[in-house]
């Protein structure tokens, strides 16, 4: 899990380089001359473009990412369809996520805190904290949870 939220940290690292070397080639353009200006301004849309393809594919990953996690730490207790009708998720008695009252009873910045520091009845953990996360793959999670809503 630690592993994968470092991949992804990466990816998003990697597209900010992109985007610097984007603003670097505009800022190098806007001061160059009239002669060079021409082939520049090639130059950088050919950047931008492959800029976007990188940011784009950078997203697609981490949608693939989160739907990774979601059936890795989150289906054996709220099930593939959310409903949480599974041995498990039985027996620590989650909710329904199809059901729009439910839902209704927590925020997304409260849904944000359960899955980052986990979720106690007293002492006991009834879900533990999703560890190596990124603030992004929680955030697509609460999307996911959403989702669910009929
Ligand atoms: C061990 C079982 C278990 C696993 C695994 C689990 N959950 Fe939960 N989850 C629960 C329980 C129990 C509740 C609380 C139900 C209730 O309200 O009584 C809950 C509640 C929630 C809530 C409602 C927010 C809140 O604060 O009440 C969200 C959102 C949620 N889980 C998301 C996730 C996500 C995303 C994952 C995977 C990263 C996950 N859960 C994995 C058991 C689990």
């Amino acid at each position: 899990m630690a592993k994968k939220g470092k991949y992804l940290a990466i990816h998003v690292k990697i597209s900010y380089f992109y985007a610097i070397i984007v603003l670097a080639v505009i800022m190098n353009n806007a001061m160059a001359t009239t002669e060079t200006k021409k082939s520049n301004v090639m130059n950088t849309s050919k950047l931008f473009a492959t800029s976007l393809a990188l940011i784009a594919a950078t997203a697609a990953l981490s949608a693939a990412e989160v739907k990774e996690t979601w059936e890795k730490s989150c289906i054996k207790c709220h099930g593939a369809d959310g409903k949480g009708d599974t041995k498990l998720g039985k027996k620590v008695e989650v909710k329904d996520f199809t059901d729009a009252k439910y839902q209704e009873t927590f925020t997304d910045d409260k849904a944000f805190k359960t899955i980052k520091e986990g979720l106690k009845d007293g002492e006991k953990a009834k879900m533990k904290p999703l560890e190596g996360a990124t603030d992004e793959e929680i955030k697509a999670l609460i999307k996911q949870v959403r989702s669910f809503k009929k």
